[in-house]
């Protein structure tokens, strides 16, 4: 739910200050019934609302997986001039933004949205969705490193929360180790950080799952919509963390 006058500037209407004036004078209506109260809060997807009898224009909310491909921003624009997430997604009018962020040299799953609604949501500590990570690393770390992991590191912005980490293979020179990392936070270069801390720096780190997300069907590069169920389900996660988390952080 947003704010009436919020809503009618983001469709163009007018500014937001104009927007204000028309809904005091009684020019707006929503659902058929005139509102002048400033900060009543609706549901552009739901709700019809109208202004001088005409209805708003409403930007339909638009849910992509990329599947990111290294050597490209997590952002819209870059003023380098460098390529940028959005530049991947031919076809797609709306404005999306993406859901967290995946490191220049990162691959793997971005989910981008124009909700900013559920982006917000999705994007705060207190949704502890399942963020797994497969990083080839240099060398071989012992099992207690491993261990380490999972259970906490300390790093220069405090330790970081429990999550589970496993070594899956090591390549047959030794030189490097596949790891599979699960975390709940999206701090910064968290996970080439943890693995520095180790002693075993990232060589390659993708993103392969995000909840139940997974990157099934797509090459690097590629996006598909989220089907309605999975964008149905991503909502329940968000309820049922908020029931069964009271504290959020
Ligand atoms: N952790 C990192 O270090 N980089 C990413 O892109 C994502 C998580």
């Amino acid at each position: 739910m947003e704010r009436l006058q919020k809503v009618l500037a983001h469709a163009g209407v007018a500014s937001r200050r104009h927007c204000e004036e028309l809904i005091i004078q009684g020019n707006v209506q929503v659902n058929g019934i005139v509102v002048r109260e400033l900060g009543t809060r609706v549901d552009p997807q739901v709700d019809r609302i109208t202004v001088h009898g005409r209805p708003i224009r409403i930007e339909q909310h638009v849910y992509l997986m990329l599947y990111k491909p290294t050597g490209v921003i997590t952002s819209v624009t870059d003023p380098r001039g460098r390529r940028v997430v959005t530049d991947l997604l031919k076809g797609i009018k709306e404005r999306v933004y993406p859901v967290g962020r995946l490191d220049y040299d990162t691959s793997g799953l971005l989910l981008l949205t124009n909700d900013g609604e559920l982006a917000n949501r999705l994007a705060h500590p207190s949704y502890e969705i399942d963020k797994v990570y497969r990083a080839w690393v240099r060398g071989v770390p012992s099992q207690d490193k491993v261990k380490r992991l999972a259970t906490g590191i300390q790093l220069e912005d405090g330790m970081t929360s429990p999550g589970e980490a496993r070594l899956l293979k090591t390549a047959p020179g030794r030189d490097k180790s596949l790891v599979e990392l699960t975390i709940h936070e999206g701090r910064n270069r968290q996970v080439r950080r943890m693995c520095d801390a180790i002693g075993h720096p990232v060589i390659t780190l993708e993103r392969i799952r995000l909840g139940f997300l997974t990157l099934e069907g797509l090459q690097p590069g590629q996006f598909r919509p989220l089907t309605s169920g999975e964008v149905e389900k991503l909502r329940q996660g968000l309820v049922q963390n908020r029931k069964s988390r009271p504290r959020t952080r």
